[in-house]
Order: C-alpha cells, then structure tokens, then sequence
C-alpha cells in the first residue's frame, strides 16, 4: 500500500526513554525493551490507541506499568501491534525472540561472518523489537547485552560504555548509555571477534575523543587509511562548517555482509568491508577513494542527520543531499576538484539523468512512496546534493555558511523537513528561495536551450536561454525552475570582463570574468555590454545546475574550449561533446559501410592533450575517454546498444592506431617505480597511463600485450595489476586465462579482491560473457548471500556490460529475471536493486522492449512478491 506525504500526522505517542536487553544466542535471541511511553500533547488525535511497528518477531509478554497483558488486550494487524486502551503515560515491557542467523534480509540483527550486527535504517528496528519505528520519535537508550564470552568479546552500542559484567556461564555483559535522544533508526548493535585499531582526535575546544576501528583480524593491516580519513574529516567539519564531535568515542565497524556502502549510526557507524579496509597491494585507487568519502560521509551525518534529523522519510534527501555534498567537497578539497567533479558528474547525467527519465522518477524529496528502501536512489542521494549545491551558488560560501550555522542552531535535537533547511538558508542570507523550491517538489531533468547573439556595432552579446521540462509520472506539467547559470565569454586573448546591460555589475568572482546567470522565466535573455569580439560561450561552468544544457557550438569552437577554457568541467566537456560527434559519425560510417576515420582535428586535439605534461594527468586520462555507453544511452532515442557499441569500439581503434607512438610514449613516461600513495599525482599518473594502456591494447599486437603482461606480473599495487588484467580479459591475448588462473590463485584469501576478479569477467566485452558469468555463478567463492558479490557479478554484468546484458535473443534479461526471483525471498533490498536496468526498457528497440516487457511481467506473476520488488516492477510496466 502506498504511503503519502500528504497524510503525515506527527506521532500521537512519544518515547521518552528506551531500555533495551539483549540476550544474544545461537538459537535464538531475546530482547526485552521498557519504554517510557507518553501521550504526545502536540497531537490532535486524543485516546488514539498505541500502535507500535513490528514485523518477523515472536511475542513473548507485554507489560504496562508492570500488569502482563492478556492477548485480548492488543490486536496484530500487518505490522501493527495495535494496543486499544493505554494511560496518557506509561512504561511498556515487552518481551520478542529473534533468529539473527537466519535474518538474509541484512535488515534489523543479523550474523555476517559470526558477528552479531544491525542495520536499521530506513525501517528495519521494527525486525528487532515493537516500537514507534519512525524517525521524529526519538529517544534516549540504554542498552545491555549479554553474550557468550569467547565468542563474542566485543560487545557494542551507541554512546559511552557505563558498565561491564563478567557472568557467571562463561558469558558476559556490557551496558552503553547514549545521551542523546535519538529515532531508532540510529540504534546499532556488534558483537563479535573483533581487532581493533585505535587512534585519537583532539577537537577544537580540546574535546579527546578515542578513535576505534573494529575489523576481523585478518583485515587489521587495512584501517591506516580510513583512519587517516576520519581525522581529516573530523577536521575538515570543524574548518568549513564549525562542527564539533560530541561524545568521547567514535567507533567504525567493518561487516562482510550489507546491502549498502555504511550506515551513520550514533558513534557506532557500521560499514561494508568494501568501504573501510584499504591497502595498496589489495586496493585500486578508486577504492582508496571511496574510503575516504565514505568515512567522511557518515562522520559529517553526526550533524546532518543525527543531531538534526529527517521528521519522516519523505524528507531523505535532508540529510543525505546536504551530506553527499558535504562529502564531495570533502574529497574536492583532499584531492583534485576537478577530477571529483567530473566524476559527479558523470554519475549523475548517466545513472540519475536515466532514473529521471524512467518510471520510477521522483523529485528529491518523493510525494509518495510503497517501500522506502526503494528510495536510497541517485535522485536523493546525488540530485539532492546538486540542490544544496546550488544553494551554495546562490548564496555564497560566506552566507551558505551563515545559513548551515543557523540551521544547525535552530534544529539541533530536532526532526525536521526539506523546507526547514531551505527556510534557515533563506532567513540567514537575505535571498529569496521561493521559486527554487520547485527543485524539491519536481522530478525530472530540465533542458536549457541556449543561443547567442553577437552584435558588432553595439558590441553586445546577448544569451537567449529557454527552459523546458519533461513530464514525469504523476507530473505532467512542471513550473519554471529558478536555475543557476554560470557563464563566462572566452576571447582571443582571454576572459573577457562581464557586465550585463541593466544588470548589477558582478561582485561574485574577483576578475569580473565569471557570472551566475538567475534563469528563473521560461525565455529569458540576457546582454552583455562592451564585448569587443565575438566570444566563445563557457556555459553552466562546473556543472552549476543538473540540467541538460543544448547550444549549437561549432567544432572550432569546442576546439578552443578544451584547449583554453579555465573551467575543467567546460574543458572536459567540450571533449565529450567533440568525442560525440566523432561517434555520430562513427555510426553514419558503417552504417554506409565506410571505415571509421576521426576527424583529425579531433586528433589533432588528442595528440596536444597526450604530450602536454603541464595538464593534469587525471583530466588528461578522462577528456581521452569518449563517452560513456551509459552516457549515450541518454542522449539517442531509441538507444541501439549494439550498433552503438560497435561504432563506438571501432572509433577506440582508430584512435588507437592513429595515437599509438604518442600513447606509448606516454605509456612510458608515466611508469614510475616510486613508492605507492594514494595522492591526487600518482592517481592521476596511473590513471593516464592505464588510459593509455588500454588504447593500446586495442591494436592488440605483441608489444601492447607485452605491456599488459608486464604491468600484470610486476606492478605491486592493486590499480596497475587489474587495470592490466582488465585489458588482457578484453584482448585476444592466450595469457588471458593464465592471468585470471593465477591472480585467483593468489588472492582466493582477500574476498574484496576476488570481488574485483569477478567483475573484471562480468564487464568483459567480448561476446560469450553470459556463459562466463552463468559458469562463475557455481564458483566456490560466489555466495548468493553477499550482496558484495552479486554486485560484482551479477550487477556489473547487467548494469556495466551492456552489449552482452542486451544480447538479441533475450539471455540477458532472462538471467537478470531468474536471479531477482531468487534474491527476492533472499534479500529483497538487493534484488530491487538489480532489477532496475530491466525497468529502462522503454528505451531501446522494439524487439528488446518486447523481451524485457516480458521478464518483468514474468517477475510480477510470483508469488510472495516483497514489496521492495514490487514497487518496481509494477511502476516499471505502467503507462505514465
Ligand atoms: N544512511 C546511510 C548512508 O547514507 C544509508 C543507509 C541505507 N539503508 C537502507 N536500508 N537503504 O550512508
Ligand atoms: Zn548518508
């Protein structure tokens, strides 16, 4: 059934304190809670019955004030445990058993590796006991636990340690008190054989704060790095945002088995392995980044999500928006901005730009919604940040800043709303955010049409912007967004001096050469004074909107942008875009049965970018690469993956041959044997040279492979060796198997690196990876169970191999459809996940439309269908 934000009531119960034992067991757990319940006097509804939230649990007793209720005193309907008569305040005993062993679900307490651990956000409290499971009742808890000594010497919860027990049966006990009040969403709970490394953190006011990661033995050699990453960020929150620590222990939990990155538990944060352990040997580079931004991430939550909290989770994207803004400029500020933004970027014009366009779109903040889980998405997550983001634009860092404190100030303690967010910023700054709150209540892309006018005698140039959106389920017509638009005019000798014709002269940027336009109308123009050549547009500089912006720039004119514009994102972007049109002509070539041939300015433009050692390598690395397949399945309609695929690898090629003395010789200079970091140089160089590798790898011949085996055998760190596997998987190389064989053979014992071996088969290009994959499936190390793995294999092969998931005869789908089947009973979460390539169906050619249709149906037609996968597939086949 669905859930609407317009029927939010607040909660017509309150929870003053909670007490919690645990009494953790092999054959089953027991938990005994006392509440503190009383009648919410800001609640109209009076005598309403206490209707607690539970699900999957066995009832044992319940108490008020110390009476044990008689079954006829309550009454169980779905997952209300519904309690007719109560006093206007009470305590509540109530006693459940639990099976965590047998909890697949990876929701609620659940074993990953031995260890007891919980997941409970958005809703999964409700799988550990009875309880008001919403976010804006917030509690203060103390909780118990007793377990078995030898198994389980660490024993964890929220807040300070208060007291520990040695029990008499060999088993033993701990008490954690959390002083502050918090929704149940933020519980936690571990227990388990854990190493732990510790470290300290002076904060501003002198505050000491003992840092401890808890890791399985084995992984006690890979915590330096999200250690290090926590003080930054730790630091980095005070500096920007004035935000302190507030307890004297923060402690990291590393599990095997999650369904997502991490969860911000108060001060028992618990993570994906894959989030927290990292070292050179066993890491790419990618991996040591996510670590840090992930660590970042759920620290910058204690302020922006557990001091301030969501009211209900319609308003997600308050917390996780501002967060994943917060983290990005986190990591912008440890290693290269520009590189982090194109990375943004990129996720967000393919994963969001495609689930705005679907049927599941939603605005940030979703008007309604069937299962939650399903609304972790890119659109939250990442749109959500790109709206703090403009935000931040609007107002500028000094004001933004005036408006986080004040926000902060005003809610702490509180669970709050999207609008109360924007209402702070709006009353610290002065600027009126009233049409800018569309962004919150729209789904969907908004396209800005821009062209330009040069007018010589008056020497003025004038922008003409035209906004427009696309209707989107349940909103078929949108309200002009308030768009901020960055521009600046490139000359021939520079940026040239911004003023707008009855416009304020612009105080923003120093120079005067950069400008944020305010597009707020439908059509919009704007003029520009004293412009003495006719300029080169550099427009929505550093991505300043999440929007699809369309001018009809010449060749020449991209040209100069990638060669000159001073804003990376615009500089990159022009090479996409040029990268683009060599794909489109790609396929008009073989469409006619012509050979591919790049343009050759385009070349041109390559060579200069691959001998130029004063550029950012990592730039360099990313303005190569032609757009992504996921990036070109936004633009083309319908999308044909396979003659796509074609034309675009058969452009790689001629590039490759074209390029190949300069790749090799930049292959060369960018082999060091200096010492492993995992700094924004030695990324960027080991990012170009693999960019370079895999160029020459195409050509395949006897001195690229040599490379790649060389590089396979000797490198020491993890992102040289699978970049070099990677290129042999795809090449025609016979080393190729040999290569899987052994690297198999020496890391069977590091499950995050066998992780990355199954998706190096799972995203190969060559034909027959189906079989692969199917065959890997039955491999001693896949384990349905571990959402790790069926990410690696069976989301890389069906979300990152698009020319094999989207095989003519439909195996792909079918694939796709019998694993969501399975994971469905399993772990609904991940199998609602894995479904989503399927319900992009409307996007591509007639015959796959029709074979995906039918998988999705067929997934309807099961019984016992959870409501995660549910929700999807039934949006996913309705008209809109
Ligand atoms: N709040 C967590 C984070 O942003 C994500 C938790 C997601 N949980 C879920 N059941 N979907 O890091
Ligand atoms: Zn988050």
């Amino acid at each position: 059934s669905t859930i609407y934000l317009s029927d939010y009531e607040v909660p017509a119960y309150l929870i003053d304190t909670t007490d919690l034992a645990f009494d953790l067991g092999e054959e089953s757990t027991k938990v005994t809670s006392q509440l503190h319940i009383r009648r919410n006097p800001a609640s109209k509804t009076s005598n309403a019955p206490l209707a607690l939230h539970g699900t999957e649990l066995d009832l044992i007793s319940l108490a008020i004030d110390g009476r044990t209720l008689d079954a006829t005193e309550w009454t169980q309907s779905g997952e209300q445990l519904i309690i007719a008569d109560v006093p206007t305040e009470f305590v509540l005993r109530c006693e459940t058993l639990i099976r965590p062993q047998d909890n697949t679900s990876l929701e609620g307490l659940y074993k990953s590796s031995g260890m007891f651990c919980t997941q409970c956000e958005a809703e999964g409290f409700r799988k550990i006991t009875y309880y008001l499971d919403r976010p804006d009742v917030m509690s203060v808890f103390t909780v118990e636990i007793i377990a078995d000594a030898q198994r389980y010497p660490v024993l964890l919860s929220n807040g300070n340690l208060s007291a520990t027990e040695t029990l008499a049966d060999g088993r033993h006990k701990t008490v954690w008190q959390d002083p502050f009040p918090k929704p149940a969403y933020l519980f936690a709970l571990v227990a388990g054989k854990l190493a732990c490394v510790e470290d300290r953190f002076t904060t501003m006011n002198g505050r000491e704060v003992a840092l401890k990661i808890y890791v399985e033995n084995k992984d006690a050699d890979k915590c330096d790095h999200a250690m290090a990453s926590l003080k930054n960020a730790m630091r980095w929150d005070e500096d920007v945002y004035g935000r302190e620590y507030d307890l004297d222990i923060f402690n990291i939990v590393a599990v095997d088995d999650f369904n997502m990155g991490a969860m911000e538990n108060k001060s028992l944060n618990i993570f994906n392995t894959s989030c927290v352990l990292a070292k050179p040997e066993t890491t790419t580079d990618a991996g040591f980044q996510r670590v840090e931004g992930v660590v970042a991430h759920e620290y910058f939550h204690n302020w922006s999500g557990n001091r301030v909290t969501c009211r209900d989770w319609f308003q997600l994207s308050l917390k996780e928006g501002f967060t994943v803004f917060r983290d990005a400029e986190f990591s912008a500020d440890m290693g290269s901005p520009t590189v982090k933004r194109v990375e943004d970027v990129t996720l967000l014009r393919t994963a969001q730009f495609a689930e705005d366009a679907g049927p599941m779109a939603h605005p940030i903040r979703p008007d309604s919604f069937i299962e939650i889980s399903n609304f972790y998405t890119v659109t939250v997550y990442e749109k959500g940040a790109e709206v703090v983001r403009m935000i931040h634009t609007l107002l500028g860092p000094e004001l933004f800043r005036k408006g986080s404190d004040l926000y902060f100030d005003r809610h702490d303690g509180q669970a709050v709303t999207c609008e109360d967010f924007v209402l702070a910023m709006e009353d610290a700054s002065g600027v009126d955010l009233g049409q800018f709150r569309h962004w919150y209540s729209q789904a969907g892309t908004p396209k800005l049409a821009v062209s330009a006018q040069y007018d010589a005698d008056e020497q003025h140039y004038t922008l003409t912007v035209k906004q427009s959106c696309p209707a989107t389920p349940g909103q078929t017509s949108k309200a002009p967004f308030h768009i901020p638009l960055a521009v600046a005019l490139l000359g021939e000798a520079g940026q040239l001096a911004l003023q707008l014709q009855d416009g304020e002269p612009n105080t923003e940027t120093a120079d005067n050469t950069e400008m944020v336009l305010s597009v707020t109308e439908p059509e919009q123009s704007f003029t520009f004074t004293g412009i003495h050549e006719e300029p080169v547009p550099s427009l929505l500089r550093g991505f300043s909107a999440p929007v699809k912006l369309d001018f009809a720039y010449s060749r020449e004119q991209l040209l100069c942008l990638m060669r000159s514009d001073s804003d990376g994102f615009c500089r990159w972007d022009a090479s996409q875009q040029l990268g683009l049109a060599e794909i489109n002509q790609a396929l008009a070539d073989l469409a006619a049965g012509r050979e591919v041939a790049p343009d050759s300015a385009y070349l041109d433009a390559c060579r200069d970018l691959l001998a130029d050692e004063t550029l950012d390598g990592a730039m360099v690395a990313m303005m190569l690469q032609l757009p992504s397949e996921a990036y070109l399945a936004e633009i083309f309609h319908p999308v044909d993956v396979i003659a796509l695929h074609r034309a675009r690898e058969a452009l790689r090629l001629a590039i490759a041959i074209a390029l190949q003395a300069e790749l090799q010789a930049c292959y060369e200079r960018c082999s060091s044997d200096a010492a492993y970091a995992a700094d924004a140089a030695q990324i960027a160089q080991r990012s170009l040279k693999n960019t370079a590798l895999a160029y020459l790898m195409l050509v395949d011949d006897d001195s690229a492979r040599n490379l790649a085996i060389s590089q396979f055998e000797n490198s020491e760190n993890m992102t040289d060796r699978l970049a070099a596997l990677n290129s042999l998987v795809n090449s025609a190389a016979p080393y190729k198997a040999d290569a899987l064989q052994r690297f198999y053979q020496n890391w069977q014992h590091e499950p995050l690196v066998i992780n990355q071996w199954f998706q190096v088969q799972a995203m190969c290009r060559l034909p027959g990876s189906i079989d692969r994959v199917q065959a890997l499936m039955a491999h001693p190390a896949f384990d349905i169970r571990n959402p790790n793995k069926v990410r690696a294999l069976i989301g890389a092969f069906c979300g990152q191999n698009s020319v094999n998931f989207h095989r003519e005869d439909g195996a792909g789908y079918r694939f796709l459809a019998d694993q969501v089947i399975v994971l469905n009973r399993s772990n609904p979460q991940i199998a609602s996940r894995l479904l989503v390539p399927l319900t992009k169906w409307r996007k591509y050619l007639p015959a796959a439309q029709q074979l995906m249709c039918a998988e999705l149906k067929r997934i309807l037609a099961q019984p016992d269908l959870s409501s995660d996968v549910y929700e999807v597939v039934s949006k996913s086949l309705q008209d809109y």
